[in-house]
């Protein structure tokens, strides 16, 4: 059941709830602005807490305070903001961590009181919608949740008009859309295959009036895209490509073309994994389910002037009697001709052909995402994507971007040497180097396949999926990039 959300002016001590959460800045003093207000309240175990838990308002500090009927919320507590300015970013992470703080403690009404910052309302509704997410489809009895958070209230001292609550309702439906990618990240893979994958697109766009075009494999066949198709000519469930697409309301003024992988499973194929975690690559669609939340999300959000193409290329690496196999040679939508050396490395050929795609819709801006190699998890461990660029002034503007939306990735260069490593024998191209630079030499294999379009490539396989809740990531399909595409959108948007 979704949350209910809404956004009131009265104050926090005084409105219902089982519990209130406060952020306070680092260097709070008990006599002064919302502790002080607690105290008054509550008296001096306001005082003695703080102590107790050694608050100063660092990030992540948390105090808690039973309220035993003093006041109206049942349960307050304040978390340290850290030192400002606060981001809406900030406001994001706390409203998410406010939610999973409900959802543990089984309270079914919470409050936030929201930082006096720009943008508070969306990021705040963005970032209760995405703490409270949680996966239960395939529980039962009582595994099922026993309380629901049903109710989030977010409190702000200032006048509550049409802008702040049509800002919560844009919140929630991007939060909610982020959901989308979750969900689907964690699905299992019996369940979820290249053709489901694909319908859930087709869903989104019907439900949210985008257009969408769907390719089956014998589609994919005829339009020669025949990377994706040797990736999915192992498994029983055939390859899928979607095109989805959002046009503004007047003319756009710039294209923008988003592309994800989506692996439903990834066993390697004939190289095939080592069992151990295997399990973990039902999550290698993750960069389709980014793209397909991303859809949803900029229905939600109407850019003025962009047009957003998303692109999807959906398939099954299973070892089969039709699997391909290493020392094949295939070619692409680009016309290139690729030497296959290791079958794991699927991801890049199924990118391939969708880039080919893109760059033929002549974008202003084509970014790929994908769970695309363990090297990059090695060198940047499972919180930070890496991002590359051919451009220098598309690093930046990225850079700005993941900034502005609170996430973690960092730019890595397009090393030049080991484009050699590339080189066949046989082919125009063999789709793996060395082991060395693992990550980059996957990103220069895409670069082949761009032509001259700006491009962006986003290796997602570490935040794609977290061990654990963090900042506004639930445990297992997290969405890590949604939210920074979005500021990216936006950032053209308003040129
Ligand atoms: N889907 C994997 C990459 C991956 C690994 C994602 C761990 C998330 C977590 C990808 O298809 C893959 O297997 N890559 C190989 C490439 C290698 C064979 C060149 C890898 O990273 O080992
Ligand atoms: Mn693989
Ligand atoms: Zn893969």
């Amino acid at each position: 059941m979704p949350i209910k959300l809404s956004i009131s002016s009265s104050d926090p001590l005084s409105t219902v709830a089982d519990l209130a959460v406060v952020g306070v800045p680092e260097g709070a003093k008990v006599e002064e602005g919302f502790l002080a207000q607690l105290a008054a309240a509550l008296g001096p175990v306001v005082a003695r807490n703080l102590k107790r838990d050694e608050f100063t308002g660092k990030k992540d500090q948390v105090a808690d305070f039973p309220t035993n009927g003093a006041v109206k919320a049942a349960r307050v507590v304040v978390m340290g903001l850290g030192k400002g300015p606060i981001s809406d970013a900030d406001v994001r992470v706390l409203a998410a961590k406010s939610a999973r703080l409900a959802l543990s403690s089984k309270s079914s009404s919470l409050t936030i009181l929201l930082p006096q910052v720009a943008g508070a309302e969306r990021a705040a509704a963005e970032g209760a919608v995405l703490g409270a997410y949680r996966f239960t489809r395939y529980f039962t009895g009582d595994r099922l949740p026993k309380v629901d958070l049903d109710k989030v209230t977010l409190l702000t001292n200032e006048k509550v008009g049409k802008p702040q609550k049509d800002a919560v309702a844009l919140g929630e439906k991007i939060g909610s859309a982020i959901c989308i990618a979750r969900d689907l990240i964690n699905e299992p893979p019996n369940e979820l295959y290249p053709e489901k994958l694909a319908d859930a697109a087709a869903k989104v766009c019907k439900d949210n009036g985008l257009a969408c075009t769907v390719l089956d494999r014998e589609a994919l066949e005829k339009k020669g895209m025949k990377l994706i198709v040797a990736v999915g000519q192992g498994s029983a469930r055939p390859p899928h490509f979607v095109h989805m697409t959002y046009k503004p309301k007047g003319t756009a003024k710039k294209r923008l073309v988003f592309v994800g992988k989506g692996l439903t499973f990834d066993t390697g194929g004939i190289c095939i994994k080592p069992a151990p975690g295997m399990e973990e690559m039902k999550g290698d669609m993750g960069g389709a389910a980014n793209i397909i939340a991303l859809m949803a999300a900029v229905a939600a959000v109407k850019p003025a002037s962009v047009e957003v193409h998303g692109l999807i290329g959906c398939a099954e690496n299973m070892p089969d009697g039709w699997a391909y196999r290493p020392g094949d040679i295939f070619g692409s939508l680009d016309g290139k001709m690729v030497e296959i050396i290791n079958t794991d490395a699927e991801g890049r050929l199924v990118l391939a052909d969708c880039l080919a795609y893109g760059k033929d819709l002549k974008p202003d801006l084509m970014l790929d995402n994908a769970t695309l190699t363990g090297a990059c998890v090695v060198a940047l461990g499972p919180t930070v994507s890496a991002f590359y660029a051919n451009k220098d002034e598309l690093a930046e503007r990225m850079k700005k971007a993941v900034k502005d939306a609170g996430e973690a990735m960092w730019h890595m260069p397009l090393v030049e040497e080991l484009r050699e490593g590339l080189k066949s024998d046989w082919a125009d191209l063999k789709h793996t180097a060395d082991r060395w630079g693992g990550s980059i030499t996957a990103a220069l294999f895409l670069r082949e396949f761009v032509g001259d379009a700006p491009w962006i490539h986003v290796d997602i396989a570490g935040p794609s999926m977290a061990s654990k809740p963090y900042n506004v990531y639930a445990k297992g399909g997290t969405g890590h990039g949604v939210l920074t595409y979005l500021k990216l959108i936006d950032s053209f948007s308003s040129e």
